[in-house]
């Protein structure tokens, strides 16, 4: 063990790049886990050898991707109701993976909404306060209960979005409550460093999901060309929930042993 100013300095350069990527024997939650970004997380961390519970306010929904992943990957995929704006359910999954799992490692803050503000000089404080209930507060207290219960190190990954670095027209309170979890994505990785806990953001550009779609349905039927301005990007198309699911579980394995407290685009040069 090589020492820097008395701290240990883990030696991963005799581990084969497989090893450093499989997450064989860690267990993990992920909230919004039933759908979209979160069910392509849940697919891919249990593909690299995790236990994982898929927490969402679908609980039937994540019962059959959790049984649908257990026998595609042969790993413990457990499917649970979760409310983000409710912390006694954040508390309760991240007890489940104790108490069934055997222990917690990784927590992914994925749960979120985004519905069109309109414009920002008409939106009500009840809009805002359930923006930042779901988006922000959710995965603070998300962050705050599963570090509570990593006794011996992990990782926290926040779904942020290009929409927590730059401003949009229509979304303000969308905007706001994900430039919030880049703040907390640097705060709690500054308190959680020496618990060996790293927390880290991924932030999408426009991704295909059920969410997207619901969104953009209504700007089809006005007749915008709505497909090409989501291409409009360094790599000319929209992504896909794998897309992100990869650099997910990036950030969770040891490659990544390094990174912490930052904000990793996934934008297709979208903020370039
Ligand atoms: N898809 C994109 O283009 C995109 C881009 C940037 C950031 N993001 C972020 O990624 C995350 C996932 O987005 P998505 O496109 O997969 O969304 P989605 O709407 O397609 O799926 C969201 C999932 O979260 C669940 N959910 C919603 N509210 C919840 C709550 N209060 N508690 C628990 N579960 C809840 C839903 O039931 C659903 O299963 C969000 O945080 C979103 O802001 C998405």
């Amino acid at each position: 063990m090589i020492y820097s100013y008395g701290v240990p300095i883990p030696d991963h350069s005799s581990r084969s790049l497989c090893d450093l990527f499989s997450l064989s024997g860690r267990r993990a939650v992920v909230t919004g886990g039933a759908s979209g970004l979160g069910a392509q997380i849940v697919r891919r961390l249990a593909e690299a050898g995790a236990d994982v519970i898929a927490g969402d306010i679908d609980a039937a929904r994540a019962a059959a991707l959790a049984s649908d992943v257990a026998a595609a990957t042969g790993r413990r995929v457990i499917g649970c109701h979760l409310d983000v704006a409710d912390t006694t359910t954040l508390a309760a999954a991240a007890d489940r993976a104790i108490a069934e799992l055997g222990g917690l490692e990784i927590w992914v803050n994925n749960a979120g909404i985004f519905p069109t503000t309109g414009p920002a000089i008409d939106v009500a404080d009840e809009f805002i306060d359930r923006m930042l209930t779901v988006n922000t507060r959710g995965t603070f207290a998300g962050a705050r209960e599963a570090a509570r219960r990593m006794t011996h190190g992990g990782v926290i990954v926040n779904l942020v979005s290009t929409a927590g670095f730059k401003a949009s027209v229509g979304i303000s309170a969308y905007v706001t409550s994900k430039h919030a979890v880049v703040g907390i994505t640097k705060a709690l990785a500054l308190e959680f460093g020496p618990l060996d806990i790293r927390v880290l953001g991924v932030a999408p550009t426009v991704i295909n999901t059920p969410g997207v779609q619901a969104q953009l349905a209504p700007l089809r039927s006005a007749g915008l060309d709505i497909d090409q301005r989501i291409a409009a990007n360094l790599l000319g198309r929209m992504g896909v929930p794998d897309d992100i699911a990869r650099v997910v579980v990036f950030a969770c394995s040891d490659l990544a042993a390094f990174m912490t407290g930052s904000t990793l685009a996934v934008d297709a040069g979208s903020l370039s």
